[in-house]
């Protein structure tokens, strides 16, 4: 297949634009032989599945500076490798990221598999991580998909196809741009565009790489692409978060069970999240209700929390979780929820030493 001259000139765009990530061989290195670790490779895209650049850039540097190579995150406590994901959310990517880790250190060596099907055979890895790694890794003609990609293409194109229905569509057009030469630099170049160029709102047309060639500058309807099917609302619940602690500062956690939702996180202890959730303290105790709820939004609910406080005697033993000392307590290891229940609840703790 010739190469298309959009693909051409979005190389030629990213040769000389490329974002600086942490994760990321540079253009310039590319040429020059070097090779990205797919471990690295491995991790960003796990962390930037529904998240941000801005958000995860932090979160990388944490892992690979305590865990540098697939085999240390392979030997890691779950706890440790939870507290650190703490903040990120969707904590089941946490949970198949050691899971991986684990099948590729003792069951592949310790090297990842460079094909898609492999790739895809792994816990956490779907078909966008697949066809990501697969790329950005080892170079292979896989074609990358994500909401960037989708709405550069919509534009090029002028498809006014709602997405998802668009999907296909999209993808196609992906994939016939996708060269057989630096595919993977093409895929970040796509996504590099979508986020600085072809952004969302008020997309910079007058410097795009594609502005001669994209149709939906020539329709002037580059503003109002991609469009989307109207999402459902989505409904709120209800619970109640118990915050106990004893004179000597220690709190009452338990770590929430390993399925569901944040599974495997710690948490305070508490009701069911629903219409009309029935109160369940984990020991008995004169509980304070604060006069603020928090509240939390998740991918297909909203959640408000009452919080209820009790100082307890160094005696009680609690139904359910442990007393974790406060040198042995960071707000940072909480899941963002609930981080958002103790910043309430502070107030009314004692000094945290
Ligand atoms: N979003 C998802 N994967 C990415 C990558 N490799 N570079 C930039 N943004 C991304």
């Amino acid at each position: 297949m010739c190469e298309a001259a959009e693909t051409r000139h979005l190389l030629d765009w990213y040769d000389h634009h490329a974002r600086d990530l942490p994760w990321r061989v540079s253009p310039v290195a590319r040429a020059a032989g070097v090779r990205p670790d797919p471990y690295r490779v491995w991790l960003s895209e796990i962390m930037l599945q529904q998240t941000t650049v801005a958000a995860v850039r932090a979160y990388f540097d944490r892992f690979t500076a305590r865990w540098p190579s697939v085999t240390d995150l392979a030997h890691a406590e779950d706890a440790d490798v939870m507290g650190e994901w703490a903040g990120l959310g969707y904590y089941a990517r946490a949970r198949n990221l050691l899971k991986c880790a684990r099948v590729v250190a003792s069951d592949l060596g310790g090297a990842f598999p460079e094909t898609r099907d492999a790739l895809q055979a792994l816990p956490g890895i779907g078909p966008y991580t697949s066809a990501a790694i697969a790329a950005i890794a080892f170079d292979q003609a896989e074609t990358v998909v994500d909401g960037n990609v989708e709405r550069v293409m919509a534009r090029l194109h002028d498809v006014h196809t709602p997405l998802p229905a668009a999907k296909p569509e999209l993808t196609a057009r992906a994939a016939h741009l996708t060269p057989k030469a630096r595919p993977g630099d093409y895929a970040q170049a796509v996504m590099d565009l979508g986020a600085t160029v072809c952004t969302p709102r008020s997309p910079a047309c007058g410097i795009c790489p594609l502005m001669s060639a994209c149709a939906a500058r020539a329709a002037g309807t580059a503003g109002e692409l991609p469009r989307k099917s109207p999402k459902k609302a989505k409904p709120t619940r209800h619970g109640i978060a118990y915050v106990a602690q004893r004179p000597d500062g220690a709190l009452l956690l338990e770590t929430r069970p390993a399925r569901g939702l944040l599974g495997g996180m710690l948490g305070w202890p508490g009701s069911d999240w629903c219409d009309d959730p029935t109160p369940r303290p984990p020991l008995d105790a004169s509980w304070q209700e604060l006069p603020e709820e928090a509240r939390h939004t998740f991918t297909h609910f909203h959640l408000r929390l009452r919080v209820m406080v009790a100082h307890v005697d160094t005696t009680s033993t609690p139904e359910t979780g442990d007393f974790h000392a406060p040198h042995g307590f960071h707000p940072s290891k909480l899941p963002t929820v609930m981080r958002k229940v103790f910043d309430l609840a502070r107030g009314s703790l004692r000094e945290m030493v």
